[in-house]
């Protein structure tokens, strides 16, 4: 399934202080977690991947960056290329696109949060066509039993989305803004217009209402074929893994594998792909990209 890189670049917002799962993250920061076998911010990466991106900066607390690197290096293993740019404090999602300026040289973006999972058939086929839009943004809204912890659409009677409320008391609907965001080059100058809020942090979603206040941002539903699954308490982690668990077990498939992403992207060949295979030796993780090579999808 060789595809065409998009000019699209990505970014990994994985920074914060994690301070929802202490006393798991007082040491290790929150993306590294494990999410059954893997560490969680291999799932975000592997939503980039699959949307043909191989340009992504990694943003992380100061702290935190040489665990990163030393997890995700340069990203050549994989035929991507990773940089690394720090985020002093946490002072707001939008912070991103100031801090991803240079990296970002005016090429539109992905934005994913470090902490997002998303598994579904389409997948690939829902990230495409938010690419392929030349302007404007596209963010996905989920229906949530939970709202109230998420930026939430607010719709007009005639289902166009009015506005997007970020944790609000009293949820206008189920429908939750998930951590990945799409948005053209305008990113990074719409973001130096943000104001801090209340809780003094450059919020997403005032960079959202930017665009959505000239008519171009796009609301696409995430179905419930799709599973976007939270990581942020101590159970719902757990319920996670579980869940990875349950489907690696039941289809023989992983989801989130950066190799296997790599190599159907033709982004790797088989000669490198037999050697990731060797260095994850007699794990299932390395069984499973040995049998790659021989038996593809
Ligand atoms: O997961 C989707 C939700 O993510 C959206 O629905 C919300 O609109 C959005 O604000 C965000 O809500 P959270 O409550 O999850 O935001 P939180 O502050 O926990 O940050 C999300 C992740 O981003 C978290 O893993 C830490 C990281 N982060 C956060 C901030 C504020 C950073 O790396 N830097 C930051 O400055």
């Amino acid at each position: 399934m060789t595809r065409p890189t998009t000019r699209r670049k990505g970014i990994i917002l994985a920074g914060g202080t994690g301070s929802r799962l202490f006393p798991l993250t007082l040491a290790v920061s929150k993306q590294l977690m494990p999410v059954y076998d893997k560490p969680m911010i291999y799932y975000p990466l592997s939503a980039l991947m699959l949307t043909g991106i191989r340009e992504i900066a990694v943003i992380t607390t100061p702290e935190d960056q040489a665990q990163f690197r030393k997890l995700l290096g340069d990203g050549s293993q994989w035929g991507i290329s990773l940089s690394y740019i720090p985020q002093p404090s946490p002072d707001g999602l939008a912070q991103a696109y100031l801090l991803a300026e240079d990296f970002l040289a005016g090429a539109p973006s992905a934005m994913v949060l470090g902490d997002n999972i998303f598994f579904g058939h389409g997948l690939p086929e829902l990230l495409a066509s938010a690419d392929a839009k030349p302007a404007g943004g596209t963010v996905f809204g989920y229906h949530v039993a939970d709202p109230e912890r998420y930026g939430v659409v607010a719709f007009d009677p005639d289902g166009k989305v009015r506005e997007i409320i970020e944790k609000p008391a009293e949820p206008p609907s189920n429908y939750a803004v998930t951590g990945l965001y799409f948005l053209d080059g305008e990113a990074p100058e719409r973001a130096r217009a943000v104001r801090p809020s209340a809780r003094g942090e450059l919020e997403i979603v005032t960079l959202l209402e930017s665009y959505l206040a000239d008519g171009t941002l796009t609301v696409e539903r995430m179905g419930r074929g799709f599973a976007w699954l939270d990581t942020g308490t101590h159970g719902s982690l757990l319920d996670a893994g579980n869940f990875v668990r349950t489907l690696s077990q039941r289809q023989g498939m992983q989801s989130g594998c950066p190799e296997e992403i790599a190599y159907e992207m033709g982004w790797i060949d088989a000669d490198k792909m037999a050697e990731h295979a060797r260095t994850y030796g007699k794990t299932e993780y390395g069984r499973y990209l040995a049998r790659l090579i021989s038996h593809p999808h």
